[in-house]
């Protein structure tokens, strides 16, 4: 007769379900939980991540960043952003990063805060394998007291993480400045000031508002625009704003720029962006 050895496999599996149960309930648990994990993993795309990197500061005694940076932005590229500016290497990208804003900051948990500061670009340049250069002000103002400070301007080079972040220039609106080398009416170049969001102007337009011809404006260097004959009459400005996933969307200032630009003038295009 076989009666006691079901009576062994039945007392086994009695004894093994209150083993089961919570171990399945464990699995469904863990395997939940690694597909939710997964889920955020690929909902964040990696421009919110931040990438570890190395900055250092520009080598002047001055607190501000630099009257002569490469995107062409001139004084005002020294003291924008409250003088938290920064030249940058690769994220340059041909002068498209003019104008981004990236949060920095520095990792040495002993000196730095977790906020660091939040600069623009204003300048093309690299040293010691850095992504940043950045004007002495913000490379201070990345550490926790004036005494980390000291310590981190004495270091002259840091561990720094970054990511990129939206510009936020409040009661600004988009600001075309006429570059000092333009010459009425045949030579015109432009710098875009206190572009707000995380876009890159990609493209620029310049139209006749009244037959709508329009001009494709150079990317000269860095964030300067030019074109030789530009249109007459009002100028209707178009730029085209890229995000990093691809979308574009044109924008079309409120404001025109008069027929009777002049070299060296700021004109309030009336917009602003907030993404
Ligand atoms: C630096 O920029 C700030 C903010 O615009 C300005 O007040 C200050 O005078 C500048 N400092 C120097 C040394 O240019
Ligand atoms: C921005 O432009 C609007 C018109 O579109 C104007 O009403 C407003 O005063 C401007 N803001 C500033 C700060 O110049």
């Amino acid at each position: 007769m076989h009666y006691p050895l079901i009576f062994f496999a039945f007392i086994v599996f009695a004894l093994c379900i209150p083993i089961m149960v919570p171990t399945l309930q464990f699995l469904l648990f863990l395997s939940g939980t690694l597909l939710f994990m997964q889920t955020l993993a690929e909902a964040a795309t990696c421009s919110d991540c931040f990438i570890h990197s190395r900055a250092a500061y520009y080598p002047n005694s001055y607190e501000n960043g630099t009257d002569t940076g490469r995107c062409g932005y001139g004084s005002f590229g020294a003291t924008l952003n409250g003088g938290d500016v920064s030249a940058v290497s690769d994220l340059y990208r041909d002068g498209v990063g003019c104008g981004a804003c990236y949060q920095v900051r520095c990792t040495d948990s002993h000196y730095c805060t977790d906020k660091g500061v939040t600069i623009v670009v204003t300048d093309h340049g690299s040293s010691h394998n850095t992504d940043f250069i950045l004007s002495r002000r913000a490379f201070g103002r990345m550490a926790q007291t004036t005494d980390a400070a000291a310590s981190l301007i004495a270091l002259g080079v840091v561990d720094v993480e970054y990511k990129r972040v939206s510009c936020s220039y409040p009661n600004k609106n988009i600001t075309i400045k006429i570059d000092e080398n333009s010459d009425h009416p045949s030579y015109m170049g432009f710098v875009v000031w206190y572009q707000q969001g995380r876009r890159d102007i990609t493209a620029v337009h310049l139209c006749e508002t009244q037959n709508f011809a329009c001009k494709v404006l150079d990317r000269s260097y860095g964030a300067v625009w030019t074109t030789t004959s530009p249109p007459s009459g009002p100028l209707s400005l178009r730029m085209l704003f890229s995000e990093e996933d691809g979308d574009e969307t044109w924008v079309v200032p409120v404001n025109n720029i008069p027929n009777d630009w002049k070299a060296g003038q700021t004109y309030d295009t009336g917009v602003q962006v907030n993404s």
